[in-house]
């Protein structure tokens, strides 16, 4: 099969790595890709928003499978504008139509979806411009701490929690009235606050049928003991150890089976991921978000540990037969840590050349932020920039090798949490 992959993360790298080792994959191509990707597959320098030209290129590539990385093509259209096209509507392609990202794209809309499907989630209502003097009343009365969320595509910028009501009024105002995140927050949706552990569960549908994947924990936070601004994500540990039988059990009966049932009700057909943000509330999982893709850097600890073959499995969900393939995991626990460019979330530097990758024997490394010059050389080009994984048969020695690589690989202004998983053990 002729495979083509859009993104150019480290979730990209896993992906591309682990496709790679299938007996069925052919051509895959990367688009665009990075440092890493180029190892296993063929980067196209063609960028995201450009439909026209990625359509072109599945045509004049006898692309079999596409696979959608990101949630910024599927939110903008990607898959609906295949689906206008003769030549493309009946090529295999995992990732939502417009309609179904709108779970990720709009967060008022996924807690409208909640609320009506009767899915656990924190309590909420939405408010405009319009409605903003009602919205600070709501405040006012609102329990503390109360969360503040923007409700379009903010680059995980639009979340807000906020300790004391004036804090809250105050950032209300900023999104509705300032447009603080711009036309992401021409509605904000007010939140419940929701103590608990987070975890993330993704799930592989086909329309019909669906897959849960390995769980993953990821560490938002950048600074040592969940402390300092959100990101991307600076490490993630697969499986969660308080994701047992039971728990998995209650995610599955009142979250994922409500989920695509209100999918189905709602007349959305959705292929490809489901990536659910729970948090464990006194052992309750409760919705915090929806995301219509994998997760970075979970699917870096995630994929590692799926002993199916992954282009077998992306295909049947393209075919809309995944009753027709399991999955199995590795038993092994991996656990990833990111390797950052100093001063990410805010500022940094790109263009540094990273030293040492081909030291780390013991672990699998992967590229996110990365870039080849013309000498070959690999640099730094985002803010994260690789994710190093570990297998082993405890959390701990899987800890003590990732570390291990992350000590070893070279860049200027490198900074990464030493304690990832440590909060498990
Ligand atoms: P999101 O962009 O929705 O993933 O939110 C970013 C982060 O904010 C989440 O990963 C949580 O850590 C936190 N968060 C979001 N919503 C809530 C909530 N209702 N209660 C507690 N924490 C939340
Ligand atoms: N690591 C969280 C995300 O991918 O959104």
């Amino acid at each position: 099969m002729n495979i083509l992959l859009l993104g150019s993360g480290g979730r990209e790298h896993a992906l591309a790595w682990k496709m790679k080792q299938s007996p069925l994959c052919e051509d895959l191509f990367v688009m665009p890709g990075n440092a890493g990707t180029a190892q296993v597959a063929q980067n196209v320098d063609i960028a995201l928003n450009n439909f026209s030209g990625i359509a072109h290129f599945v045509i004049d590539n006898l692309i079999d499978l596409v696979v959608v990385g990101p949630e910024e093509p599927l939110v903008k259209g990607l898959r609906d504008f295949f689906a206008l096209s003769e030549k493309l509507r009946d090529i295999p392609f995992v990732g939502p139509s417009r309609a179904g990202a709108q779970l990720e794209g709009s967060k008022d809309f996924a807690k409208e979806f909640m609320h009506k499907h009767k899915i656990p989630t924190a309590s909420s209502r939405t408010f405009t411009l319009k409605t903003l003097y009602e919205g600070l009343q709501y405040v006012e009365k609102h329990t503390l701490p109360v969360v503040l969320k923007a409700d379009g595509l903010a680059a995980g910028k639009g979340v807000i929690i906020a300790t004391d009501t004036e804090t809250a009024k105050s950032t209300l105002k900023e999104m509705l009235e300032n447009k603080k995140f711009g036309e992401a927050s021409e509605k904000v949706v007010i939140e419940q606050y929701l103590d608990g552990i987070e975890l993330s569960v993704f799930v592989l549908t086909d329309g019909e049928h669906y897959h849960i994947l390995p769980t993953a924990k990821d560490y938002k936070r950048v600074g040592e003991g969940d402390t300092g601004l959100n990101t991307g994500g600076m490490g993630a540990v697969s499986p969660v150890p308080f994701a047992d039988a039971t728990f998995m059990q209650k995610v599955e009966t009142k979250i994922i089976k409500p989920t695509l049932a209100g999918l189905k009700a709602d007349k959305i057909d959705y292929i490809g991921f489901i990536f659910i943000g729970l948090m464990n509330v006194k052992g309750e999982p409760y919705i915090i978000e929806y995301n219509v893709r994998m997760g970075d850097p979970e699917t870096e600890a995630v994929i590692p540990r799926l002993k199916t073959d992954l282009v077998s499995l992306l295909a049947h969900a393209g075919t809309r037969t995944l009753d027709q393939i399991t999955i199995e995991e590795d038993e092994r626990v991996a656990t990833t840590i990111v390797l950052v460019s100093g001063g990410y979330p805010e500022t940094f530097q790109k263009g540094f050349a990273i030293e040492k990758l081909d030291e780390v024997k013991d672990a699998l490394v992967f590229h996110a932020g990365t870039s080849q010059n013309p000498a070959e050389r690999v640099l730094t080009n985002g803010g994260r920039v690789i994710a190093i994984t570990a297998l082993a048969d405890t959390m701990e020695e899987a800890l003590a090798i990732a570390n291990k690589g992350a000590e070893t690989i070279e860049f200027e202004k490198k900074y990464y949490r030493r304690d990832i998983g440590k909060d498990l053990m």
